[in-house]
């Protein structure tokens, strides 16, 4: 039986509005980084990087799997220095990947808000609010990976001066006289299915508690965070030595920021082959919109990531995951994931 057929790869209104258009692509060429394209990024902490003129630091600018909901973008700060100021119409979440230092976060005429961060750390710029990044060694560069919705923004209005300079302060997000805005400690809301985190700093994503979510397989915990009143949002995940998750689809903007182990993910649409992406800490990946992925632990220890994402990758999720039974997975995945857990020597324990 013919499998399903693709009516267009590029819908002719979509390409009429990117041959008219383009605004975000465009966009993104003028600010003279480097764009890493793909569906991911080996290492944020080792990826080369350019000088960004409107952060006065280095940085490049992760544009995966064409999603246009959210993109990344890798930053680094140098010794003992500090990135411009900025503000912007579009939502930001950070992670820090290596070294340490602090971000003021402020409106116009309003008192400085500071916190001190280092690898681990993750947080949001509220909405519009200005912000600006310092490294605190003098010897050791910091970088963190963000993710953005400036995609969003800018095919939205097409105007880099509107989006970096306009003079409102989104109060309901980011109340500046609240000094422990990014101090307070962070509150569950345990009748959202145990759990979901409200913080606006996370001084190490890698220490916040999990519960256990089995839908993606046994002994798998995760935790859902909500960021400085962000639409945005992240997610930890943690899952055994010697497993490997449930195939799974969504929707797009999900960047999986590995924070330990290896291992690798399959990546492939429907009716395609997959292929594979194998990762350690530091690595991003982010699945293309609708395409089935699955990831695996090959190392020693459980394997924890962050994922930042639009909420267009979990909107439809409430109608029930579309994921892949273990039974109905192929043979070769498993002995592919025998094969390396026995270079580690690791036992499979699916
Ligand atoms: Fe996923």
């Amino acid at each position: 039986m013919a499998g399903p057929q693709k009516e267009f790869e590029v819908h002719p209104y979509v390409q009429f509005m990117m041959d008219k258009y383009s605004p975000y692509k465009n966009w993104i060429k003028s600010e003279g980084v480097p764009i890493v394209s793909g569906e991911f990024v080996q290492d944020v902490r080792t990826e080369p990087l350019g000088y960004w003129a409107r952060k006065d630091c280095k940085g490049a600018i992760c544009t995966f799997s064409d999603q246009m909901v959210a993109d990344g973008y890798i930053c680094e700060i140098d010794p003992g220095k500090s990135s411009k100021p900025q503000r912007q119409l579009y939502e930001e979440i950070i992670t820090v990947a290596a070294g340490r230092g602090a971000t003021s976060v402020w409106y116009d005429g309003t008192a400085k808000r500071t916190f001190e961060w280092e690898r681990g750390s993750t947080f949001a710029i509220p909405l519009n609010a200005w912000h600006q990044h310092f490294n605190a060694s003098g010897s050791e560069p910091a970088r963190y990976f963000a993710l953005t919705s400036q995609p969003v923004a800018f095919e939205l209005y097409r105007d880099a001066e509107f989006i970096y300079n306009t003079n409102y302060q989104f109060k309901d997000r980011f109340d500046p006289g609240d000094v422990d805005f990014f101090s307070k400690e962070g509150k569950y809301f345990t009748e959202y299915y145990g759990g979901i985190l409200h913080s606006n700093f996370i001084p190490d994503i890698r220490k916040i508690n999990l519960v256990a979510r089995e839908k993606r397989g046994k002994g798998t915990k995760n935790m859902y965070i909500h960021m400085s009143g962000g639409s945005m949002l992240a997610h930890v995940s943690e899952f055994p030595v010697g497993r490997y998750k449930k195939a799974h689809r969504h929707g797009p903007g999900a960047h999986v920021f590995l924070l330990n182990s290896t291992g690798y993910t399959l990546m492939w649409q429907e009716g395609e082959k997959p292929k594979r992406y194998d990762w350690h800490e530091g690595t991003v990946i982010s699945p293309p919109a609708g395409g089935w992925h699955q990831h695996y632990n090959t190392g020693n220890q459980p394997c924890k990531f962050v994922a930042l994402h639009a909420n267009t990758a979990v909107q439809g999720e409430e109608r029930g995951v579309e994921q892949i039974e273990f039974e109905e997975g192929d043979e070769w995945m498993r002995q592919m994931f025998a094969d390396e857990c026995a270079k580690n020597g690791v036992k499979v324990d699916m």
